[in-house]
């Protein structure tokens, strides 16, 4: 089934980077009459899904929501279920990962996390830093308003220290002190169990994302979905504000 949906993607219109919001975990697990994380548990295998769907699409960034600035506020006991299922999967499924090439990132409030998450996720990061096949980006700790701030008193103080003119304040300049400086914008952003929502995930880099949503809770998410929501997003014509025509016309003089 996924092979067959792989054939159907055009490998020149593949996007770039892709961000997920992997909702449903809780949903999923209690319309099994199973506790909230085994949902989570349940989700990691949809992560290594993405991972290798990603991969095999030639899509050169994903970046998934794994755990939000509001998600603090839930039961100590799924917080400490879901840190210890981090580092769990980190420790099982690094070398796999690295052995694929796939280097990964960490974006929001870092020094948030238990330290033995921030040391498990500082050596997979130093292990993987040369590589290039498939770029993964955990969203850990984060908001996009927290990320924002943070950068707005960055470049406030940078005005402050005479290190920066307010005139070279640019929307350029903003994205430079952005958690993902580094990285490019995604042009699709999936969200999963039917909510229609970004949940202050990355507010300002997906100005212009397609946004796609599926019913299917995230533990159903597997390879032949992700191809599904590429099809979608290459069906769709991204006008960034011009007209049909003019979209038509630069891609004939391209
Ligand atoms: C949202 O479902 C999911 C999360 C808050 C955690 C996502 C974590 C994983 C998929 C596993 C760990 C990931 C990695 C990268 C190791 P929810 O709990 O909000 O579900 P609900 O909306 O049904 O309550």
């Amino acid at each position: 089934m996924s092979q067959s949906l792989l054939t159907h993607i055009n490998k020149q219109k593949v996007p770039n980077h892709i961000a997920i919001i992997m909702d449903g975990n809780g949903r999923w697990a209690k319309e099994k009459g199973k506790d909230r994380i085994f949902g989570h548990y349940e989700g990691v295998i949809s992560v290594r899904s993405a991972v290798e769907a990603c991969v095999e699409a030639g899509v050169n960034y994903l970046t998934l929501y794994a755990f939000s600035t509001e998600n603090w506020n839930r039961p100590k006991a799924e917080v400490d279920a879901l840190m210890e299922l981090l580092v769990n999967t980190l420790n099982t499924e690094m070398v796999s990962l690295h052995k694929n090439g796939v280097r990964l990132h960490v974006i929001g409030d870092f020094k948030s996390l238990p330290a033995i998450c921030q040391q498990q996720l500082s050596e997979a990061i130093a292990l993987t830093k040369n590589n290039t096949s498939l770029n993964v980006v955990l969203a850990l700790s984060y908001s996009a308003k927290w990320e924002i701030k943070e950068a707005t008193k960055a470049i406030a103080q940078d005005v402050l220290d005479g290190k920066l003119n307010v005139e070279d304040i640019s929307e350029d300049l903003i994205s430079t002190y952005l958690n993902t400086a580094h990285l490019p914008d995604p042009e699709l952003m999936i969200r999963t169990s039917g909510e229609c929502r970004i949940s202050n995930f990355l507010l300002y880099q997906l100005a212009y994302a397609e946004l796609y949503f599926t019913n299917l809770h995230w533990p159903d998410f597997r390879k032949e979905h992700l191809f599904e929501a590429i099809i979608n997003y290459q069906n769709r014509e991204r006008r960034f504000g011009k007209i049909s025509e003019q979209i038509i016309n630069n891609e004939v003089s391209n």
